[in-house]
């Protein structure tokens, strides 16, 4: 129990390494949360400073879900109810850091980071799911809400265990919070488009 505890706190501390704020501080003295939409996340650091620092910023925003998650299955004997725990905690350090100021991004390249080490393929079907809803509508707020629906229908038809489809539901639950201004613009036609002009929208 104690183990369990601690492996949660720690992938949330590790989640609270927001990579976004730390590579757009370093490779031009900015605050991300000050710029585009105000978002500390990869699709954020595309629209801010191009294309190389947003996919670093994605690949590792990913791979400390993955990590969060793997270290649990590790530490805690595959325990899934830990390792469901640790990835939430990790995603909920990206979206309200401690080393920030509690104020970071939606959550999104965590939550996919995570949901691949727990649930491989039904990740890799809602990500190419998602990667087509982006292709067509060039909206990244719509394929990663896409995502994040189909995640827990995916686990719960190919029925994987309850802790992996429980975790699911929950972080979709957290990415529909965090989105909700993008959906409002969404809604009424306001949301930036992949490629759309930069500038300070939120
Ligand atoms: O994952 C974040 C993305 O879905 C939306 O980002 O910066 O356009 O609000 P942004």
């Amino acid at each position: 129990m104690l183990v369990d505890v601690i492996l949660i706190g720690v992938s949330y501390l590790l989640g609270s390494l927001s990579f976004s704020i730390l590579i757009a501080k370093w490779v031009k003295g900015i605050d991300i949360r000050d710029h585009g939409s105000g978002n500390a996340g990869a699709t954020n650091t595309l629209r801010v400073l191009g294309k190389g620092p947003a996919i670093v910023v994605l690949v590792l925003d990913a791979a400390k879900g993955v990590a969060a998650v793997l270290l649990a299955g590790w530490l805690a004997d595959g325990e899934q109810w830990t390792m469901a725990a640790c990835g939430l905690a990790a995603i909920a350090g990206h979206n309200w850091p401690v080393w920030f100021r509690f104020k970071g991004g939606k959550g999104i390249a965590t939550t996919v980071g995570a949901l691949a080490a727990l649930a491989f393929f039904p990740a890799l079907y809602a990500g190419l799911l998602a990667i087509a809803v982006i292709a067509l509508t060039r909206y990244v707020s719509l394929g990663s809400l896409v995502f994040a629906a189909a995640a827990p229908l995916l686990i719960f038809v190919m029925r994987l265990p309850v802790p992996f489809l429980a975790a699911a539901l929950v972080l979709c639950l957290l990415a529909f919070i965090r989105h909700r201004t993008n959906i409002a613009k969404l809604l009424s036609g306001q949301e930036n488009r992949l490629g759309g002009k930069k500038g300070v929208t939120h």
